[in-house]
């Protein structure tokens, strides 16, 4: 399966990396692009793994050519490929704004298009990716893509028209939970911690509490009244942050975050 990857930043790297970890693919089957045809540090433990600054080049024999530059590089980068591209290479974008309909027009030509929204977390392997599609792209395709997605962590196939909404709720999402840590982490503080003790609790509190969600599958409001006990300290906290406008607050952001990629969807 020949992949090329073009744009290998933070993104393309951690897929790269994940690809090549989980043994999706071997390092002569990817052919790696930025600007600078220099494998980037985080990629140079593999050998064989080509880096090169020609995208037309590296799309050619490709069976997957995977778009990891930034949004704005994005129409020169399908401009220089669209006639280099096998007619059955199945062109996947990571770049918020584009839609499955603007890809493919701006390829011109029938070709089968993802479109996949991860998450930084993906750079771990516990990632969240979102994937919807155009209708040139049948299912052994999907299944290629999905599998090769598989190395940033979860993924799911969903309806282009809900992609807004998981951005919201998903590929935004860890910029919250990194500000409900540091705001965690400073009430540690200021309550006698010191910062690393701070954070090093709240972080493992974040992520066991997720893990307990994900693996007895209970509503996330059962698992908080299993920690409030009658008169105890959490519901006097979680009375505190009602007061605070917490939840409020979350819906409005996670809002603010889907509404902006409708807007950028529609430049
Ligand atoms: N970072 C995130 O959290 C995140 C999450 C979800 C989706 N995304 C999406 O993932 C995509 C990549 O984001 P990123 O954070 O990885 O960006 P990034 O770190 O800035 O990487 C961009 C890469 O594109 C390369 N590049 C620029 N112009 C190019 C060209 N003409 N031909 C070939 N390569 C070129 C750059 O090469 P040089 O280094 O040589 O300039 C760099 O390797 C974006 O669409 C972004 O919206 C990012």
């Amino acid at each position: 399966m020949k992949t090329a990857v073009l744009g290998s930043g933070k993104m393309g790297s951690a897929m790269i990396r994940g690809m090549l970890r989980a043994r999706l693919c071997e390092p002569g089957e990817l052919t790696v692009t930025n600007r600078s045809g220099r494998l980037p540090e985080a990629l140079c433990e593999w050998a064989g793994l080509r880096c090169i600054r020609d995208n037309r080049e590296a799309a050619r024999d490709a069976d997957y050519v995977i778009l990891a530059v930034l949004p704005q590089q994005l129409p020169a980068v399908l401009a220089e490929i669209r006639d280099a591209l096998r007619p059955e290479a199945c062109l996947i974008s990571i770049a918020p704004g584009y839609t499955v309909g603007q890809l493919s027009a701006m390829i011109g030509q029938a070709c089968p298009v993802v479109r996949a929204m991860p998450n930084t977390p993906a750079m771990i392997g516990e990632g969240m990716t979102a994937v919807c599609r155009n209708d040139a792209v049948d299912e052994a395709r999907l299944e290629g893509t999905i599998r090769l997605l598989s190395a940033l962590g979860k993924t799911e196939l969903i309806e282009e028209s809900q992609l807004n909404a998981f951005i919201g709720v998903c590929g935004s999402a860890p910029a919250y939970f990194y500000m409900f840590l540091d705001a965690l982490a400073d009430a540690g503080v200021l309550e006698g911690l010191h910062r690393d003790q701070a954070i090093r609790f709240a972080a493992q509190a974040m992520l066991g509490s997720a893990r307990l969600q994900q693996e007895t599958g209970e509503a996330p409001s059962v698992l908080k009244d299993m920690v409030c006990s009658p008169g105890g300290t959490t519901i006097e906290a979680v009375a505190a942050l009602e007061n605070a406008g917490l939840r409020g607050a979350v819906i409005t952001g996670a809002r603010a975050a889907a509404q902006k990629a409708a807007q950028m969807g529609k430049k």
